[in-house]
């Protein structure tokens, strides 16, 4: 596996992929695991992620790239794994016994009285977004993007070339994958697969801010 260093140099947004080429699976698996483990605020795990793997898979996710996005149709096409980062469309009663549910199952509880004190301060958190900020769904967009970053530096580690993509149609992504009638909205796209000769991303520098714009020391 590469350093951090190295693969935070190494990667860039894939502009052109290689179609035929599968990602190895044990790769894919560790990367379900980064997207399962991602930290979210209150563990709320606002989200659902699509994986397709298949021809038809990404068919249904290209959908979604025509018209002002049909620049992205390709690079969903002829990618490996195409992951549709999605939220729910609510923070709900049901969706919140869920999550306690599985802090129960999973041991989380052994103090007297935590399962309360967690499920009492989880609530004043989702009101204090719901009442008074009224940011629930900006609040669970946060929680994806938190995923999308994972996704990207975990797939950069593993040598796996990426494409993040907010250039698509939502509605039809939505409607492609059956996503509304779930709870679910789509927020954003992940290619995963290998860079073709086309990618004219790969021999561009990468061009970021200084440091001195960028970073205050105090
Ligand atoms: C949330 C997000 C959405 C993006 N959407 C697209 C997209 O729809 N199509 C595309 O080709 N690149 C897209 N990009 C790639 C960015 O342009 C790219 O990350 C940025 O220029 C920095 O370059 P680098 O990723 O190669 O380091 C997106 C990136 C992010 C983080």
């Amino acid at each position: 596996m590469m350093t951090l260093d190295d693969a935070v140099i190494a990667r860039h947004t894939v502009k052109a992929f290689e179609p035929g080429q599968t990602v190895e699976q044990d790769k894919i698996e560790t990367l379900l695991n980064v997207l399962q483990n991602s930290p979210s605020s209150v563990n709320s795990q606002p989200w659902h992620f699509v994986v397709a793997s298949t021809p038809e898979g990404r068919a249904a996710m290209a959908k979604a790239a025509t018209a002002a996005f049909s620049y992205n149709e390709p690079k969903i096409l002829n990618a490996s794994h195409v992951i549709a980062l999605c939220m729910r469309s609510d923070l709900d009663e049901q969706h919140l016994e869920k999550v306690l549910e599985q802090e129960q199952k999973d041991g989380r509880f052994i103090a007297e009285g935590a399962r309360e004190g967690q499920d009492k301060s989880r609530r004043a958190y989702v009101d204090m977004h719901r009442y008074e900020l009224r940011d629930i769904p900006q609040w669970m967009e946060k929680q994806v993007y938190l995923a999308l970053g994972g996704l990207l530096l975990g797939s950069a580690m593993l040598g796996i070339d990426a494409t993040p993509m907010e250039g698509f149609d939502q509605r039809a992504l939505d409607q492609s994958l059956g996503l509304r009638e779930k709870g679910l909205t789509s927020v954003v796209l992940v290619s995963l697969g290998f860079r073709s000769e086309k990618d004219f991303n790969a021999a561009l520098p990468k061009s970021r801010l200084p440091r001195n714009e960028i970073f205050t020391f105090i």
